[in-house]
């Protein structure tokens, strides 16, 4: 099949070069000529694990390949996928579609014969209908079914999701458009991945839905981390506890310091807006959404509580930067919040991250120091806090950090380490809703 991808950002090249290796003929559209360019010559604008060798081989293998001209490319193709940006819009949290809109009449305006456009990006519910009708509008000739198809990829393990997802939600009125997208995913039709077809606004809002609930069972392991940590109860042991329930899932019950990224925090806020519009409000989500706002400035509170209640004059070495690990993606990155409410309290911090370092010197206070390695951050660090779970961190040597620490203080945020281990190398060791060292004794006692 000749597929169309128009935006060449994160979604739309990791669905290009993944429709590509399935074996179809993809074109990834982009206004953008200096990433074309780039894309051309195999450089990839982002960090993505194995998405550099596959656009290389599908390069070369003749079935992918990049273009800024969209009339020239979607006459052609069968299928059109739009996967441009859905940004918060400025003020309000709705998710802007000047972009999506924008790309529908360009699209409307240069099909030929019957065509299926697909939205990729992240829509509130009824941009179908608003496509279909910008298109009908554009160009009242054009024979096109407009269709939802949500992306369910997690940075850092996408291409793994594109082809291994647990399922495949396709929204359409048209009932051409079931055997065309059938066909687009045929690879994994046939690989027993199920495909859900539902109605265009149905898959719209299974985006916004999962979502949301994957950032509330975040929170709620949050919370009961704290509480754990008021009670002398072990957060690990309660979510294995409650994970083994089938009804419940063991996934994404680690406690940490609030969620981050591209996606839960822009897609929680446009969720809340639509319950407004709709007058259908969505109050578990809405406290969702400020649940983890506080969490993350919290944390730097946590880490001034491990530094005796004072980090003035102190210096602070941060292990991680970006939202999560296996990405250079600084944005909504609990990292921010936690150095700046460091810095607002007078310590000088040190920071080092293996992918994001350069997107985070636009992010955070120009006041901090960047180190290039966990070991050099520690020089003569007051503490170290570990925010991103990079698998670098993972088996650090103790005995080498500390020797170079002026304290060996460690604030371990995502629950790597264990207390006993940490401790045995003369740490003072904190973590997220764990009982560390006498916290779990004393409450105890406490409570007799
Ligand atoms: C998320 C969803 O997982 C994808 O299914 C979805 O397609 C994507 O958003 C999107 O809408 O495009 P992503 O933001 O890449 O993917 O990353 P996640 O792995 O979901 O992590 C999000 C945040 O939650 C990170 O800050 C992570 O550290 C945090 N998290 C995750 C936790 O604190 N605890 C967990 O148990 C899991």
């Amino acid at each position: 099949m000749k597929i169309a991808i128009v935006g060449a950002g994160y979604v739309g090249l990791v669905t290009g070069v993944c429709l590509a290796d399935f074996g179809h003929e993809v074109t990834c559209i982009d206004t953008d000529q200096r990433k074309i360019d780039a894309l051309e010559k195999g450089v990839i604008p982002i960090y993505e694990p194995g998405l550099s060798e596959l656009v290389k081989a599908n390069v070369s293998g003749g079935r992918l390949s990049f273009s800024t001209d969209l009339k020239a490319v979607v006459p052609g193709s069968e299928v059109v996928f739009i996967a441009v940006g859905t940004p918060s819009r400025r003020g309000d949290g709705h998710a802007d579609l000047s972009y999506v809109h924008a790309v529908a009449r360009e699209v409307a305006a240069a099909v030929d014969g019957f065509t299926v456009v697909v939205t990729k990006s992240t829509v509130p519910v009824g941009t179908g209908d608003e496509v279909a009708r910008i298109i009908a509008a554009t160009n009242p000739a054009a024979d096109v079914a407009v269709v939802s198809n949500p992306e369910f990829l997690r940075e850092g393990a996408a291409i793994d999701d594109f082809k291994r997802p647990d399922r495949i939600v396709l929204g359409i009125e048209d009932e051409r458009a079931r055997s065309v997208m059938t066909e687009v995913y045929r690879p994994l039709y046939l690989n027993q991945a199920p495909l859900m077809f539902t109605g265009r606004r149905t898959a719209e809002l299974i985006k916004y839905a999962a979502n949301a609930f994957l950032a509330m069972k975040i929170t709620f392991i949050n919370e009961i981390a704290d509480l754990c940590e008021a009670t002398g109860a072990d957060v690990q042991q309660v979510a294995r506890g409650i994970g083994l329930d089938n009804r419940i899932g063991a996934k994404f019950l680690h406690a940490g310091p609030g969620y981050g990224g591209s996606c839960f925090p822009k897609d929680t806020l446009a969720l809340v807006k639509i319950g407004q519009d709709y007058d259908s409000p969505m109050r578990l989500v809405e406290t969702t959404v400020a649940i983890n706002d506080q969490r993350k400035r919290a944390m730097s509170r946590k880490v001034i509580a491990a530094c005796g209640g004072d980090v003035r004059g102190k210096t602070i070495g941060v292990l991680g930067l970006t939202f999560k690990p296996n990405t250079d993606d600084m944005r909504e990155a609990p990292s921010i919040d936690i150095i700046q409410g460091l810095i607002d309290r007078g310590a000088h911090v040190v920071a080092y991250d293996p992918q994001g370092m350069v997107p985070a010197r636009e992010l955070i206070d120009k006041k901090v120091d960047f180190a290039d390695s966990a070991y050099e951050v520690a020089v003569d660090a007051d503490a170290l806090v570990l925010v991103t779970e990079w698998n670098e961190f993972r088996s650090l040597d103790l005995d080498r950090l500390k020797r170079s620490m002026k304290t060996a203080v460690l604030v371990d945020l995502r629950n790597v380490y264990r207390h006993d281990e940490v401790a045995k190398h003369g740490f003072e060791y904190s973590s997220v809703g764990r009982p560390d060292g006498g916290i779990a004794e004393s409450v105890a006692n406490a409570a007799e």
